[in-house]
């Protein structure tokens, strides 16, 4: 090990070693019980080090990017890349915290015993206040999707969000998760009330505790990227899952299209009344949302796609547990405010009285 790798290395622990070496054993030997987020800089180091080896994804946020664009299908790549109209949004979410917002350092504060990102939400003790989005359609950027993301969120604690419009159904997803591990279910609210109710069982069968209800797609954004190659992955079976599994969706359309014998047209079919029955046309208002209570319960219910005061307060009034300030990574509506413009009202309005989430923009935690 090379001396001068020491300081930066000692940056990173949390150790109250006694000894020199105590203390170059939990570096060298770091086990569980000293391992946090920034141990991960140190095994970089220490594989470099000692093994000549360099990560195989950069930490760096735009390389990354860069290198999902080489590996990927164009179409694929700006699915995930692209947002509504000129971009305005997706450009907005991220000016919020280049311009707008930056960090003042403060020094020589007391961290210890040590740093902690702890947290509770919704009853949990979570290692870190981060929940993973809902993200459809992710076997489009590999082949494992949702079970490979869903597997690593198990694996660090923190809540894992399934969505309406994954690739991969609830089983197969809290297998992957692993038993006992927070999960969350974001609803594409149905048009019918007999299939929201279904899925709504579903996810708690499988263990999914937190509802989240994206409300600001009840109709799919101008994503121009996806127009100019007339690319929407949902026909062809990609995104569908939840529905294609589906008791009650099979009940209606009279056959099962996962089933070994089901004909492409049937496949098609499925697909499509998936897509129709949760991508509607015509928005949920705030009402219906006791029909979701009925279903799910004194458990806890957050509103996605909050961007403005009024209804953060509307939120509070109608009973939800939380709000997760979104607008979609610019997906949805050209010409919005940046999503962290917005938070400083609405933590304002309605801290202390339900939880608020956020997204859009964040890129590394910098922005948390
Ligand atoms: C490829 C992709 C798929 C997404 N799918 C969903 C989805 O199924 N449901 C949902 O509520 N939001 C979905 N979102 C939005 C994210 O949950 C989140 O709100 C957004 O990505 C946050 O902005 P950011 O991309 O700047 O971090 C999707 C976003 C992307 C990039
Ligand atoms: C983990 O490391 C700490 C500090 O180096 C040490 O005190 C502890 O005994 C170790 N635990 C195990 C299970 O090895
Ligand atoms: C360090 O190397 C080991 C052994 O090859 C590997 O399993 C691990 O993922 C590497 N860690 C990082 C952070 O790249
Ligand atoms: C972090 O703080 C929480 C709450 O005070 C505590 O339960 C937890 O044990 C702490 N974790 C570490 C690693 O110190
Ligand atoms: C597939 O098999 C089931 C019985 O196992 C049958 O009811 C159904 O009609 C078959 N579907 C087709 C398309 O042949
Ligand atoms: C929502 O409420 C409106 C007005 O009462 C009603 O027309 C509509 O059917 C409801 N939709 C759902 C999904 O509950």
């Amino acid at each position: 090990m090379k001396p001068h790798l020491l300081p930066s290395l000692f940056l990173a622990l949390t150790v109250s070693a006694q000894s020199a070496q105590d203390l170059i054993d939990s570096i060298l030997h770091p086990n569980a019980s000293t391992q946090t987020y920034s141990s991960y800089s140190s095994e970089i180091y220490l594989n470099h080090t000692l093994y000549n080896q360099t990560p195989i994804a950069s930490t760096n946020y735009e390389r990354l990017e860069a290198s999902a664009k080489q590996l990927l299908p164009a179409a694929a790549y700006d699915y995930a890349a692209g947002g509504a109209g000129l971009e305005t949004t997706v450009a907005a979410n991220r000016a919020a915290f280049d311009r707008q917002w930056r960090i003042t350092p403060r020094i020589m504060r007391p961290i210890l015993p040590s740093r902690n990102l702890s947290t509770v939400l919704f009853h949990r003790r979570l290692p870190a206040p981060i929940v993973m989005a809902p993200i459809g359609v992710q076997t489009l950027f590999h082949a494992t999707g949702e079970r490979a993301t869903a597997r690593v969120f198990g694996e660090l604690g923190l809540p894992y969000t399934l969505s309406t419009a994954s690739s991969t159904g609830f089983a197969a997803v809290a297998a992957a998760n692993g038993a006992g591990n927070p999960r969350w279910y974001q609803l594409y609210w149905p048009s019918d009330d007999d299939l929201t109710r279904s899925y709504l069982q579903t996810a708690k069968a499988h263990g999914y505790e937190v509802l989240v209800v994206t409300v600001d797609t009840w109709d799919l954004g101008w994503r121009t990227r996806d127009l100019d190659r007339g690319f929407f992955p949902f026909i062809d079976g990609v995104g569908v899952q939840i529905g294609l599994e589906d008791a009650v969706a099979q009940r209606k359309l009279g056959f099962d299209a996962t089933a070994a014998n089901a004909t492409a047209e049937q496949k098609r079919l499925a697909a499509l009344y998936h897509v129709v029955t949760t991508s509607r046309g015509v928005s949920p208002v705030w009402r219906n949302v006791s029909k979701l209570r009925e279903v799910w319960g004194d458990a806890p219910i957050v509103i996605k796609g909050v961007q403005s005061v009024e209804d953060a307060r509307a939120a509070v009034e109608w009973g939800l547990d939380g709000i997760i300030l979104s607008n979609h990574g610019g997906r949805q509506i050209d010409g919005a405010i940046g999503s962290l413009d917005a938070l400083p009202g609405i933590v304002e309005a309605v801290k202390g009285k339900i939880t608020i989430g956020f997204d859009g923009g964040i890129r590394s935690g910098a922005d948390m």
